[in-house]
């Protein structure tokens, strides 16, 4: 007999007490079961006022362990331990090998103020919390970066080249990419590690020009992991949360096309005006891995006590992570 996952994941759902978080670029069917939805940010600051013991969370890794590190007495589950591509480009050696390429040019250690992005391991977390530094959401990197600048010393961000390009330009300062072209950190106000997101890499100036030239009023609206040059070419950009209120409050006759997951983008679409900001279909395979199935063998794992698929981190790492953590939320 077939099991009818919507309705057992409901019964659970009211069973148990646990709070399911979905994050916007799952698949529809998991993400109409979550209770708490938002951009990384928003999950990482509702996770941690929720009152239930146990939270499965359908995204990637380092949302399950955020939560985690944020509020270390819960339970936390994913259905699929799926790791964002653009997280697993940084580890903790590589974290240091990018301080010691600053201190080698001429910035001493206590100059530097590592941020990193959310879209990064804890371990990674850990060392720029050990650092005196902050994570950043891309619906904060703004205030978290000026609240940097405020001690005087160089950024290091990491992991993500353009999120750290993108906000140096939106203010003016200068920066620079380890490993790409000259970068002489004593020269640059921000150093951005190497990484980027493969699914945000899709969108081109060409995809920007099809819809400019289709429909020439036409908005452009994309995620701030975009290079810098398609960020420079459109008329918004924002994290998945601050998309989706741009496009709900444009005139419902304004086309609009939106560079970032497929998932969202498709759920944005109701009228017709919204279009897919590629001829590709840009989904993240990571975040497309969690199924219904997997949301229901996890929550049936919770009633018959035998979790699977729980978020464990060391002592250490949750203690210099959740500095780095609760920096950015003090500062939200
Ligand atoms: P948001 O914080 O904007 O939801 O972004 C998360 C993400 O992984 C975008 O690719
Ligand atoms: Fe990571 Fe990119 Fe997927 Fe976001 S879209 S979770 S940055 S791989």
């Amino acid at each position: 007999m077939s099991i009818d996952y919507r309705a057992e994941i409901k019964r659970l759902k009211e069973k148990l007490p646990v709070t399911v978080v979905g994050h916007f670029y799952q698949r529809d069917e998991v993400f109409e079961m979550a209770d708490i939805i938002g951009d990384s940010l928003e999950l990482a600051r509702k996770c941690k006022t929720d009152s239930n013991p146990w939270v499965v969370f359908c995204g990637v890794g380092f949302m399950g362990q955020s939560v985690k590190v944020i509020a270390p007495e819960k339970r936390v589950l994913m259905p699929k331990v799926a790791c964002c591509a653009m997280a697993r480009m940084i580890d903790s050696s590589y974290f240091d090998d990018s301080v010691q390429y600053m201190v080698d040019r001429g910035v001493p250690k206590e100059n530097i103020l590592p941020i990193t992005y959310i879209n990064s391991d804890a371990t990674v977390k850990a060392k720029v919390g050990e650092m005196g530094g902050m994570v950043c959401t891309s619906s904060n990197a703004y205030k978290i970066i000026e609240k940097g600048l405020e001690s005087g010393k160089k950024i290091l961000f990491v992991p993500d080249r353009c999120l750290g390009q993108n906000f140096a330009n939106s203010m003016g300062l200068k920066s620079c990419i380890i490993g790409e072209g000259e970068c002489d950190p004593k020269e640059a106000d921000i150093i951005c590690f190497n990484g980027f997101c493969s699914v945000h890499q899709l969108f081109t100036l060409d995809d920007i020009e099809f819809y400019r030239n289709r429909y020439p009023d036409i908005k452009i609206a994309v995620h701030p992991e975009c290079d810098p040059e398609i960020v420079n070419a459109s008329d918004f950009a924002g994290s998945t949360s601050q998309l989706i209120k741009y496009v709900a409050e444009l005139d419902p006759n304004q086309k609009v096309a939106v560079g970032t997951e497929y998932n969202l983008v498709n759920r944005m679409r109701p009228n017709g005006n919204t279009f897919v900001l590629s001829s590709t279909k840009p989904e993240c395979p990571t975040m497309n891995e969690t199924t219904l199935e997997d949301l229901y063998l996890t929550l049936k794992s919770i009633e018959d006590e035998k979790p699977i698929n729980e978020i464990v981190v060391d002592p250490h790492t949750v203690k210099y992570a959740n500095l780095a953590l609760e920096r950015m939320l003090a500062i939200n």
